[in-house]
């Protein structure tokens, strides 16, 4: 957190990547790292053109960079999309409560992305991948529009080599071996939900539908809701619960999100 949580502070652009049409990953240098959690968003601003929140996608306390990716979708992310290497970014947070790692440790974990959903759990899921003896197992159940929008191709890769990962896409391209249709279709083939449900834990990010689906067909298929973790992403203003923007009947997504408890939270998705 900057000292003023409202004042933003400039980064410098350390690298831009092009990951697809639309969206590139920025890693940029940031002071306060080490106040960082995995799941949590910041404010990025643009001089003259407002400010929009952006998950961490990765962190590095020992380099103290921070990594966004950014979907160029109107004003603010137009913006940033001009600027380079070596230009600086204002933003102020991190903000909200993100996953928290302990109540993963020890567990049958579960992720489940889609599309660009995969942005705010890469870090956990990265963070695993380097620690998996504190995971009784891991899987990941992967859902994108087409294999052009398969966002971080050469880490599900090297997560594959590690512990199952499904991936499958909207739209085939017919390429062999590839899975078509939605992550639902998958999710009562998982091993996670063969095991003691005492020490089951499954996180699902992506667009609301899909996020709410995926997590009835979890239901189904025997685990509770709260073993279920899901991560919100409501327009934001102020990001310090002052403005009512993310407000969902009586929650405030800024302060208590943006990842919640399903089982708490299932009505906000009617
Ligand atoms: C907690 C959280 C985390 C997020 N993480 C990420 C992330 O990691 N990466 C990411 O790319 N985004 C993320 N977002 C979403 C991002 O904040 C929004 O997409 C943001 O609105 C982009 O700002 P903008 O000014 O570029 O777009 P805006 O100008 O606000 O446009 C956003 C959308 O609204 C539409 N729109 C704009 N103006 C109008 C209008 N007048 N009428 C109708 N529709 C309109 C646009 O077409 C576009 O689809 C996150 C949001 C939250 C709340
Ligand atoms: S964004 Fe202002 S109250 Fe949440």
């Amino acid at each position: 957190m900057t000292a003023n949580n409202l004042l933003p502070i400039n980064c410098e652009i350390l690298a831009i990547t092009k990951t697809t049409a639309i969206e590139n990953l920025y890693r940029v240098r940031f002071p306060h790292v080490d106040k960082v959690h995995n799941g949590q968003f910041l404010q990025l601003s643009v001089p003259g053109f407002g400010e929009c929140a952006i998950s961490i996608t990765d962190f590095s306390v020992e380099e103290q960079w921070l990594e966004f990716l950014i979907r160029k979708v109107g004003l603010v992310t137009n913006q940033i999309f001009n600027l380079n290497v070596g230009d600086y970014l204002p933003m102020r947070g991190p903000y909200g409560k993100g996953f928290q790692i302990a109540n993963y440790e020890g567990k049958h974990l579960a992720i489940v992305a889609g599309g660009s959903g995969l942005a705010p759990v890469r870090s956990l899921i990265k963070h695993f991948h380097a620690n998996p003896q504190d995971l009784k197992s891991f899987e990941l159940l992967l859902g994108f529009k087409d294999t052009d929008n398969v966002i971080f191709k050469s880490e599900i890769a090297e997560w594959e080599k590690q512990f199952p990962v499904i991936v499958t896409v909207d739209n085939p391209s017919g390429a062999p071996d590839e899975k078509t249709g939605l992550v639902t279709q998958y999710v009562s083939g998982l091993k996670t939900i063969k095991q003691d449900m005492n020490s089951v834990e499954v996180v699902i990010v992506g667009p609301p539908r899909m996020m709410e689906f995926t997590a009835k067909e979890f239901i189904k298929n025997g685990v509770p809701p709260e073993k279920i973790w899901v991560s919100f992403e409501r327009r934001m203003s102020c990001a310090v619960g002052k403005c009512g923007h993310c407000r969902i009947d009586e929650v405030y997504v800024c302060l208590e999100g943006p990842v919640f408890n399903y089982a708490a939270t299932a009505h906000l998705f009617d």
